[in-house]
């Protein structure tokens, strides 16, 4: 029989305009468009192969066999790509992030990705760059922002045709950096999953996708105009309001932890003294410092002062997930 087997590799991201609450839960269909950067240098990659002696789908990551959530999610782009492919095989998933598990960075979006591209290259698929993002989004909503390159758009849409993400600049246009104060190495008390499930109980999250479309369109702009005043404004705008939603959701979640809202006040005093620096946070409380290469070392040193920041790690405006290899053997 034949083992058809690919590795791929994706870069995690970070959004400056966050996705939170979907307006279809089973197809990750958000309620509001984002924008995201990817992680450079952090990357997941994921191994796929399809053999035929397998009774069910394997998930290993970092050698450790998986079960529960993380596997059903596994299995649903998998199911689908097993539909386009007319195959009926199980499939291996071997999946390694080259950052640390405990460091807080989301890797379900690096990890979908990759799994997407490595699953459909290990089929002998090739799709379009949006029909990628679109089986990567079934994974994890975010998955769908780490498939193109650079600095990108997930236009929310309305169905599984329309919901997917694209480029809007590539990696080289813009030496933004991203200083990742790490204030915390545990996972998050309440996922990402729930968080979207009980946004809709915010009174805010009503305003807050009303007017995301202009924030998109702020956002774009300062990103192409390489405009960091008007993007460290909206970026602090856009996380805090998802934030107020977090905290005003039933039941209430803050993520932040007190080391989170230091580095925050922080960032202001920066600020102040004239270094253009912003910040923006997911769901959790490790704090995204960004600014431009030229004020790399003088915000990483301000931030290496502040107690109670664990590591620091610094990213650049990454490149499109990749397939690696794809192999073909009998057995
Ligand atoms: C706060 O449902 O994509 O990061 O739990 O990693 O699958 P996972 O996340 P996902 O939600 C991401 C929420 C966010 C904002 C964002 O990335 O847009």
């Amino acid at each position: 029989m034949e083992n058809n087997s690919a590795t791929a590799f994706a870069s995690p991201n970070i959004a400056f305009i966050k996705y939170w609450g979907n307006a279809d839960p089973e197809l990750n269909i958000p309620s509001n468009g984002s924008i995201s950067m990817n992680l450079g240098g952090l990357s997941t990659k994921t191994t796929v192969e399809f053999i035929s002696q397998l009774k069910e789908d394997v998930l290993l990551i970092d050698d450790k066999p998986q079960n529960g959530e993380s596997l059903h999610r596994v299995k649903k782009v998998l199911n689908k790509v097993r539909d386009y492919s007319g195959t009926q095989i199980y499939a291996e998933v071997k999946s390694q992030n080259n950052f640390p598990a405990g460091t807080g960075i989301a890797s379900s979006a690096s990890a979908f990705a990759a799994l997407s591209l490595a699953a459909t290259c290990a089929s002998g698929l090739n799709l379009m760059e949006s029909e990628l993002s679109r089986l990567a989004r079934l994974g994890s909503g975010s998955a769908c922002r780490s498939i193109p390159g650079g600095f990108v758009e997930w236009q929310a849409g309305t169905d599984d045709q329309s919901s997917y993400a694209k480029s809007i600049a590539p990696s080289e246009h813009w030496d933004l950096v991203d200083c990742i104060a790490v204030v915390s190495e545990s996972h998050k008390s309440i996922g990402s999953k729930e968080g979207h499930f009980i946004a809709q109980s915010s009174p805010f999250q009503a305003t807050r996708i009303q007017e995301a479309p202009a924030r998109i369109i702020v956002c774009r702009e300062a990103i192409l105009s390489k405009d960091f005043d008007l993007f460290a404004s909206i970026v602090e705008l856009d996380s805090n309001m998802m934030h107020a939603v977090t905290m005003t959701s039933k039941p209430s979640i803050i993520y932040w932890h007190p080391t989170t809202l230091t580095v925050i006040n922080e960032v202001r005093k920066m600020r102040r003294r004239g270094i253009p620096v912003c910040y923006t946070i997911d769901a959790g409380p490790n704090v995204h410092v960004l600014c431009l290469e030229g004020s790399k070392s003088q915000v990483c040193s301000h931030l290496g002062s502040i107690p109670g920041i664990l590591e620091i790690i610094n990213s650049y405006p990454g490149g499109p997930a990749y397939c690696l290899e794809q192999s073909e053997t009998n057995n």
